[in-house]
């Protein structure tokens, strides 16, 4: 209930955010896959806006305009007793977002 259909949510601490679709539950590595820089979520431009190069990326981490060459890396997530689970440990490249990667909940 804390992430409702079309939030997002930054763990800085874990350096992700939680985006929330109607397919569940996505945790997107917060760095940019063109060259590193910790991407912001732009709530007046409701979207991800890289500083270092101009990357947009949306809430699926799709890259909209810039250098980026993949969309925003997950980490695997679990739904355990209404809690969400982010393994950090493990990053998930993509070439394009497919429904499948979101976590139902
Ligand atoms: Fe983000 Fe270059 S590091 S656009």
């Amino acid at each position: 209930d804390e992430f409702p259909v079309g939030s997002i949510v930054h763990v800085r601490k874990g350096r992700f955010y939680i985006s929330r679709l109607d397919e569940g539950v996505l945790a997107m590595w917060h760095r940019c896959t063109h060259l590193g820089c910790t991407v912001p979520w732009r709530d007046d431009e409701g979207r991800f806006h890289c500083p270092c190069h101009g990357g947009i990326y949306n809430k699926k981490g799709e890259v909209l305009a810039g250098p980026p060459p993949r969309p925003l890396d997950l980490f695997p997530v679990e739904i355990v007793d209404g809690e969400i689970v982010v393994d950090t440990s493990r990053v998930i490249t993509r070439d394009r977002f497919d429904p499948s990667q979101a976590t139902p909940v």
